[in-house]
C-alpha cells in the first residue's frame, strides 16, 4: 500500500481529470487549519494541477520527493478535487516564534492546451501554539517528528541553499547545555536499528528534512527510507524512524533524540465484507521509555479533521480501546469516504477509500514529556463485488417500462443502451423519450439510473396471446467507469403483461315490435354507461326493457313506439323507426361505442270504417323535430287532433266533415285529407327544417275492396302513396213484388210465369256513405249461368231502359225506409217475363241476369255512367245501341237463375 500511496502522488500531479461538462467550472480553494497541519482545498480541477511553494520570492516546484522531504502531501479524490496538506514546519514556511506560520503556495491549473493556464495563490497562516514536547505526524509519505529543545533561545534559523535539493547552510554546532547559536547540527545518527551515523548533508540528499527551529528540532524522512526499520509492536507491524541529532559547538557536542513509529496500512487494519478495522497499538513502545504511561487523549478524524462523538455516531463510525489496541471501526460505504469504480474481465466492481486519522496524547512520568501523535491512513478496501440490480418498477397499467440499474459510484457514466435492433447512446434515448435520468445520493456519492420506454416503442416485443399481450424489453447498458473510461456492460431483460383493453361491443335487431340490444362487456374495468336514446338507462328503464345481465353480456329490448324511439319515415303500413344506444365514458362523457337500429314496423296508422269514420295518427318524424304536433290540423284548420302528444298526434274525422275530398280513380273512389300546420304557423317555423305533410286517404275499390292509404313525407321529396285493399261490395237481389219488401231466398228456386214481371234490387253494401251513389251502367239476362253467353237479351245500356225493347225495363225509385238509409246505394227496375219469350220454341227453363254498376261520387261524378240523363222513350228509341264493353270501374253482379214458367 505504501508503494500505491506514491503512486498515487505522483499521479495527483499529471492526471488529466475528466470531467464531463461542458462549460468551466470555477475553481474552488479553501485553506484550513487543522492543528499542526494546514489543509488546502482545491477543485473541481478539470485539468492538470501543478503545485509550488514560495519562500523568499523564489518559487519550488512541489515533486513527490520535495514533497515527503519538507511535509507536503497531495491527494485527490475521484470527483476531481485535490487536497494539500502542509506540516506547519514545512521547509517553506514562515515561521514566527513557532507559533505562527505562513505557507505561501502558488496553483497553475493547466485545463488544455488551447486555454491558458490558470494561476492561483494561497497564503494560509496558522496560529498554533500547543505542541506537546514531542509531535509526531504520520503522513502518507512522510514521517515528521518534531522535539522541543531543552531551553528556548537565538540561535539563527538555518539557511537554505536554494538548488534542487534543499540543503542546510552551515549548520551551527552546540554545546550539550543550552544549545545555543554556537551549535550546529553536524551528524545525524540513526538507528536502523544498528546505529549509523550520517552527516546532515547526505541525509538531505537521502531525502530526509532535518530543521534547527526556535524551539524545536524537526526531522522528517520519507515514509520508506533505508534508515527506517519495521517493529512488531502489539501485532501491528510499524516503521520506525529512530535518531540521534548531534550539535557541535568547538569541542562541545550535544545531542537530541527524536523517534517516530507510523503503522504499515497492511498489518493494521482488517475487512469485513461491511466493516473496515483499523488497530492502532495503544502502548506505541518505540515511542515510550519508561513504564509510567499515561494515554491522555485519543480522537479520531476524517480528512486531517477530528470528529466529535455526535459526528461518529451519525456516520456508524467506532472508536474503542482494549487490552492492547484503539480500535477504528469504518462501515463501508459510510460518508466520510468514497467509492472507485473498477472493471475486471467486464465486472464492474468498486473500491471504497477514506481517509482516517488518530490523533493521540500520551505522557510518560519519568521525563514529564509529553507526546501528541497524529496518524493519517488511507484505507482503500479490496475490489468488492456490489451487485448491480436491476429493479423493475413498471406499472403495466402505464404502459410504460421504468427500470432503475444501480448503485454505482459516482465516477460510473452511462454512455448507451443496446437493444436487439439497435444501440442509443443516452442523448438518442432522451430523444426518444426514453427519459434517462441518473440520480446521485448526496451522502455516499452512489447514483443509480432510471430510465422509462413506452409499450409502443419498437424496441419493445409484444406478443399477444388469448386477451392478454405480454411486453418484453431486453436491454444492455453500456457504462464506463471514469477517468480511465473503462468500458463494461449490464444487461436486463423486462416482461410486463397487460390483459387486453377490450371496449364493450354493440348488436341490435328487431322483431315485429321490438327492438333487441345485446351488449357485451369490454375487458374488466371498461367502465362505461349505457345512453337509450338520450336517456341514461336507469334501474327503473332497465326493468321496464327486460334488462338481463349473465356476466358477460347484457341485453335489454324496447318497444317501438317506446318514448326514446325516433321515427325516421311513415309509410302505408309501416313506420321506420330508429333506436340510438351509446356507451359512454362517465368520466369524460365521450362515446365509446355509438349504435343505431332502424326497423319497419307494421302499423295501422289510418284506418277507414264502413260507417266514413276515418282515424290518422301523425307521428312526429325526427327530421322534423320543432313540429308541435298539437298543431296539425286537417283540410279544415278547424279540425285538430283529438288527441296528441310530444310524439304523436291522432285525428278522428269523418268522409264528409274536415275537408274531406273525394275523387274517382278509375275503379277506385278516394276519401282524401291532409294533415300539415296551418300555412300562417307554417311560415313562422325554422325554415331549414321539412314541411310536415301527412296525406291520408281511404279509397274504395270499385270491385270489391276499400281501400286506405297514406302518404306521410316532408313535401320536398316525392309523394307518393299506398293502398291498402278493404271489400266494397255490389249484391242483386229479386223482391216477391213492387213493394220491394219481401225478397227471394238466395237458395230458393224462383219461379215465373211468362204473364209475371221480375224485380230486381242491386245495392252497394256496407256504404253508409249518402254522398256515394251505386247506378247500373248495364244489365242483360242470359240462358246460361256465364254472362258472355249467347243468347242475351240488353235490358240496361248506358244506365237506360234499352230502348229497342219492346218492354223496356221499368226504372223504380228507392226512398227512405226501415232497410234503405241511403237510397242513393240502391237502384230498382222490373223486367217483364215475356221478354224472354220472344221464340217460344226456344223457351227454356232459367234465365240469369246480370248488371255492371259503377260507384258515383255525388257532387263529382266522373264516370260517365254516373251522369245519365235517360230522354224519353222516343229518344231511346233512336238512341245508338253501344256495344256492351268491360270497363274495370264496372262493379258485376249477377242474380240467377229464374225458372220460368208457361
Ligand atoms: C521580494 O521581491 C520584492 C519585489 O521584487 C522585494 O521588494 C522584496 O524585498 C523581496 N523579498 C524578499 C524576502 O527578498
Ligand atoms: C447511498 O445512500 C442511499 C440513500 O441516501 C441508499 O439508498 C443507497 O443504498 C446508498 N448506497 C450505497 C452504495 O451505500
Ligand atoms: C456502448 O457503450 C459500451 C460501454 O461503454 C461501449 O463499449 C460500446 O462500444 C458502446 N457501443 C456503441 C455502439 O457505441
Ligand atoms: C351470455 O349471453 C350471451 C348472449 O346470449 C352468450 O353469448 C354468452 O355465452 C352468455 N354468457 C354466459 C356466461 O352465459
Ligand atoms: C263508425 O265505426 C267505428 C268503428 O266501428 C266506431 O268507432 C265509430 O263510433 C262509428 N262512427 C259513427 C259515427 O257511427
Ligand atoms: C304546442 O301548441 C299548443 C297549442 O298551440 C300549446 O298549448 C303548447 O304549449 C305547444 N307546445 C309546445 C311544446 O310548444
Amino acid at each position: 500500500m505504501a508503494q500505491s500511496l506514491g503512486l498515487g502522488w505522483f499521479m495527483l500531479l499529471v492526471a488529466v481529470v475528466h470531467i464531463e461538462a461542458q462549460h468551466t467550472p470555477s475553481l474552488m480553494i479553501n485553506s484550513k487549519c487543522l492543528g499542526n497541519i494546514l489543509r488546502v482545498d482545491v477543485g473541481p480541477l478539470a485539468g492538470n494541477l501543478e503545485v509550488s511553494v514560495v519562500h523568499n520570492n523564489a518559487t519550488f516546484l512541489l515533486t513527490p520527493r520535495l514533497a515527503s522531504q519538507c511535509g507536503f502531501s497531495l491527494k485527490m479524490d475521484p470527483m476531481g478535487h485535490a487536497v494539500i496538506y502542509a506540516s506547519l514546519h514545512n521547509c517553506f514556511a514562515q515561521n514566527v516564534d513557532d507559533k505562527a506560520f505562513t505557507t505561501k503556495l502558488n496553483l497553475r491549473l493547466r485545463r488544455s492546451r488551447v486555454i491558458e493556464d490558470e494561476l492561483y495563490q494561497v497564503v494560509e497562516t496558522c496560529h498554533y501554539t500547543t505542541w506537546a514536547s514531542r509531535e509526531i505526524v504520520c503522513e502518507n509519505n512522510y514521517i515528521e517528528v518534531s522535539v522541543k529543545k531543552a531551553s528556548p533561545n537565538d540561535y539563527a534559523l538555518p539557511e537554505y541553499t536554494i538548488s534542487d535539493n534543499l540543503r542546510f547552510g552551515d549548520a551551527r554546532r552546540a554545546a550539550e547545555k543550552p544549545i545555543d547559536a554556537g551549535f550546529r547540527i553536524t551528524n545525524l545518527v540513526f538507528f536502523t536499528p544498528k546505529e549509523r551515523v550520517m552527516k546532515v548533508i547526505d541525509a538531505q540528499r537521502n531525502g530526509y528534512g532535518i530543521a534547527n527551529m526556535a524551539t524545536r528540532l524537526v526531522l522528517r524522512s520519507p515514509k520508506t527510507s533505508s534508515e527506517t526499520f519495521t517493529q512488531n509492536v502489539a501485532g501491528v507491524p510499524m516503521t520506525v524512524l529512530k535518531t540521534l541529532t548531534v550539535f557541535e559547538k568547538k569541542w562541545l557536542v550535544t545531542q537530541i533524540a527524536a523517534e517516530a513509529a507510523c503503522p504499515v496500512l497492511e498489518g493494521s487494519v482488517s475487512f469485513t465484507p461491511n466493516l473496515i478495522n483499523w488497530f492502532l497499538p495503544r502502548h506505541i513502545d518505540p515511542l515510550i521509555s519508561s513504564g509510567q504511561f499515561k494515554l491522555l487523549e485519543v480522537h479520531m478524524g476524517v480528512n486531517g479533521r477530528r470528529l466529535d462523538s455526535a459526528e461518529m455516531a451519525a456516520r456508524q463510525y467506532s472508536l474503542s480501546l482494549n487490552g492492547h489496541h484503539i480500535v477504528v471501526g469504518i462501515p463501508i460505504g459510510a460518508e466520510g469516504g468514497h467509492f472507485k469504480g473498477h472493471v475486471q474481465a467486464g465486472q464492474y466492481l468498486t473500491t471504497y477509500t477514506i481517509e482516517l486519522m488518530l490523533e493521540l496524547r500520551w505522557s510518560e512520568d519519568a521525563t514529564n514529556e509529553d507526546t501528541h501523535y497524529k496518524v493519517f491512513l488511507p484505507v482503500t478496501t479490496p475490489l468488492l463485488s456490489r451487485p448491480v440490480q436491476v429493479i423493475d418498477n413498471t406499472v403495466p397499467k402505464e404502459r410504460l417500462f421504468k427500470v432503475l440499474l444501480g448503485p454505482f459510484g459516482s465516477d460510473v457514466s452511462l454512455m448507451n443502451i443496446s437493444f436487439p435492433s439497435e444501440v442509443l447512446s443516452v442523448a438518442d434515448c432522451n430523444a426518444r423519450g426514453f427519459k434517462v435520468l441518473e440520480h446521485m445520493s448526496p451522502n455516499n456519492n452512489s447514483k443509480v439510473f432510471t430510465l422509462e420506454v413506452p409499450f409502443t416503442d419498437r424496441v419493445v416485443l409484444a406478443l399477444r396471446d388469448t386477451g392478454i399481450t405480454v411486453y418484453s424489453l431486453h436491454l444492455t447498458f453500456g457504462l464506463v467507469v471514469l477517468p480511465e473510461f473503462a468500458p463494461f456492460c449490464h444487461t436486463a431483460k423486462l416482461d410486463a403483461q397487460l390483459v387486453d383493453i377490450v371496449p364493450p361491443a354493440l348488436f341490435g335487431g328487431c322483431d315485429y315490435q321490438n327492438f333487441y340490444i345485446l351488449v357485451k362487456y369490454g375487458s374488466r374495468g371498461f367502465n362505461f354507461q349505457t345512453l337509450v336514446g338520450t336517456q341514461v338507462l336507469t334501474a327503473e328503464m332497465a326493468q321496464q326493457y327486460g334488462f338481463m345481465d349473465n356476466g358477460t353480456h347484457f341485453s335489454f329490448n324496447v318497444h317501438f313506439t317506446a318514448p326514446e324511439v325516433v321515427t325516421e319515415a311513415v309509410e302505408a303500413s309501416s313506420i321506420k323507426n330508429r333506436l340510438d344506444v351509446y356507451l359512454r365514458n362517465p368520466g369524460t362523457l365521450t362515446n365509446i361505442k355509438e349504435f343505431s337500429v332502424a326497423c319497419n314496423f307494421y302499423s295501422t296508422l289510418i284506418e277507414c270504417f264502413p260507417n266514413g269514420t276515418m282515424t290518422a295518427l301523425a307521428i312526429k318524424l325526427e327530421s322534423v323535430p320543432s313540429l308541435n304536433l298539437s298543431q296539425l290540423t286537417l283540410n279544415d284548420p278547424a279540425c285538430g287532433p283529438s288527441y296528441s302528444n310530444d310524439r304523436y298526434a291522432y285525428f278522428v274525422f269523418t268522409a264528409s266533415s274536415c275537408g274531406t275530398t273525394r275523387k274517382f280513380v278509375s275503379s277506385k273512389m278516394l276519401y282524401e285529407n291532409e294533415i300539415s300546420l296551418p300555412d300562417e304557423l307554417e311560415l313562422k317555423r325554422d325554415s331549414d327544417e321539412p314541411q310536415y305533410e301527412l296525406k291520408v286517404s281511404c279509397s274504395y275499390d270499385i270491385n270489391t275492396n276499400h281501400a286506405v292509404s297514406f302518404n306521410i313525407r316532408p313535401r320536398r321529396s316525392d309523394p307518393y302513396a299506398k293502398n291498402a285493399r278493404g271489400e266494397l261490395k255490389v249484391e242483386m237481389r229479386l223482391a216477391i213484388d213492387d213493394s220491394y219488401t219481401t225478397f227471394h231466398g238466395i237458395e230458393e228456386p224462383i219461379a215465373k210465369s211468362l204473364q209475371q214481371s221480375l224485380y230486381f234490387e242491386v245495392e252497394l253494401m256496407r256504404s253508409t256513405n249518402p254522398a256515394v251513389s251505386m247506378e247500373l251502367a248495364y244489365c242483360w239476362a242470359t240462358l246460361e249461368d256465364d254472362k258472355a253467353s249467347l243468347p242475351r237479351w240488353d235490358l240496361i245500356i248506358n244506365g237506360c231502359a234499352n230502348p229497342r225493347d219492346p218492354q223496356p225495363v221499368i226504372f223504380h225509385p228507392v226512398v227512405f225506409d226501415a232497410r234503405v238509409n241511403y237510397p242513393s246505394n240502391f237502384k230498382r227496375f222490373e223486367v217483364p217475363m215475356f221478354v224472354f219469350a220472344q221464340n217460344k220454341d226456344n223457351l227454356r227453363h232459367q234465365v240469369f241476369v246480370h248488371c255492371y254498376a259503377v260507384i258515383c261520387d255525388v257532387r263529382h261524378p266522373v264516370h260517365r255512367a254516373c251522369n245519365v240523363q235517360c230522354s224519353n222513350q222516343d229518344d231511346r228509341m233512336k238512341g245508338q245501341k253501344r256495344a256492351v264493353s268491360e270497363d274495370t270501374s264496372f262493379k258485376h253482379v249477377s242474380t240467377g237463375p229464374i225458372l220460368m214458367m208457361s
